[in-house]
């Protein structure tokens, strides 16, 4: 079996075939006045769909494979490149500007993933703010590192539109008036985001198509973002968290949370919306795994280890390998066709 072929089968299992179609959409949305409770009436083509995300990840319920290394992550750290960071009237980003970074699937050898950006979402308090749940708990703030398929697309825009096209790392964070040092590349952040006020609000972003003001941060290594036990995760097929929630994204969480001091929160509960109220609570609550219909496919979660006397998925039978494909491996595939049918 070629490698093309074991790779189409992680990615057409995972990542469900649905293509923007030409019909204008749509545009107004926000977590206010068209908050997430209304995206599935106000974006119909997949905001209510069956692979939707944020979900939450529990343990007892997600399939332990006992073939999910660490995902390897090539980068090229020129000194003197930069990023851009900007607030988009949604939430605060870090565009990846001009960076060479691969992250490769294990097991997958010509698989490539490219990071584009990295934004957040919190809450207002420090009971909520994440987008997905971790083991029960909804943590204040979770990061999204979004990257596209550098092996089947050549570019963003073209992967973001497409089928297998988006992968996001998940990453919790913790507050801890304990901890003085932390990721610099967040801390460099949250300073910039304190000192600038063409960050803390972006009042033309009320307009979606608006450019929001971009400002130069030092390029980082992405090591430096995501947390360091990068061997414990869950990983499931999903879509994007905002409009027009297309279900192209493979999630992966990882399930160590990093600890940040509280001014990390204080400092993006002080951003603005476009009109001026504070920016909070711009995350989407967790949706059901699987519609409560118990027609058509079902959805799974994996996760890549075993805290407890769970027994794995024997080595070999890794829904990862398209020559060797368990039943929830066939389950997805069902899942595919059925939102492929569902889209047509
Ligand atoms: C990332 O992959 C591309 C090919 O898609 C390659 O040209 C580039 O050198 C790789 N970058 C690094 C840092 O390995
Ligand atoms: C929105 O912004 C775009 C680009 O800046 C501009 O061309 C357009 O006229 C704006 N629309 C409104 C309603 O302000
Ligand atoms: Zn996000």
């Amino acid at each position: 079996m070629s490698m093309l072929m074991k790779f189409t089968g992680l990615l057409g299992l995972l990542l469900l075939v649905q293509l923007p179609g030409g019909k204008s959409a749509p545009t107004d949305w926000d977590y206010v006045s068209n908050d997430p409770s209304e995206w599935p009436s106000a974006f119909k083509k997949w905001c209510g769909g069956r692979a939707q995300s944020p979900i939450k990840l529990i343990y007892s319920e997600a399939r332990y494979d006992t073939d999910l290394p660490p995902y390897s992550i090539v980068e090229d750290n020129t000194p003197g490149r930069k990023f851009k960071v900007y607030n988009d009237g949604h939430k605060v980003s870090i565009f990846f500007s001009s960076a060479m970074m691969n992250v490769t699937v294990p097991g997958h050898p010509n698989s490539c993933f490219r990071p584009h950006s990295i934004h957040w979402h919190w809450g207002a308090d420090d009971s909520h703010g994440s987008e997905h749940w971790m083991e029960g708990r909804h943590y204040p703030l979770e990061g999204h590192v979004v990257m596209w398929n550098c092996q089947f697309y050549s570019k963003f825009e073209d992967a973001a539109n497409s089928f297998s096209g988006l992968a996001v790392l998940g990453i919790l964070y913790e507050p801890d008036s304990s901890v003085t040092t932390y990721s610099r590349p967040l801390a460099n952040m949250i300073s910039l985001v304190a000192s600038d006020p063409r960050l803390q609000r972006c009042a033309g972003c009320a307009n979606e198509t608006f450019e929001p003001p971009k400002v130069d941060m030092d390029a980082f290594p992405l090591g430096d973002l995501v947390p360091a036990d990068r061997s414990q995760y869950y990983l499931y097929g999903g879509s994007l968290t905002t409009p027009d929630c297309r279900q192209n994204v493979m999630w992966t969480v990882y399930r160590q949370a990093q600890r940040v001091p509280p001014s990390v929160l204080a400092t993006l509960r002080s951003l603005k919306y476009p009109d001026g109220s504070a920016m909070i609570s711009n995350f989407r609550p967790p949706v059901p795994l699987n519609p409560t219909s118990p027609f058509g496919a079902r959805r799974i979660v994996v996760r890549s280890f075993n805290s407890g006397s769970t027994p794995g998925l024997p080595r070999g039978a890794s829904w990862l390998r398209a020559d060797k494909l368990s039943s929830f491996g066939l389950s997805l595939v069902a899942v595919a066709m059925t939102v492929a049918r569902a889209a047509v």
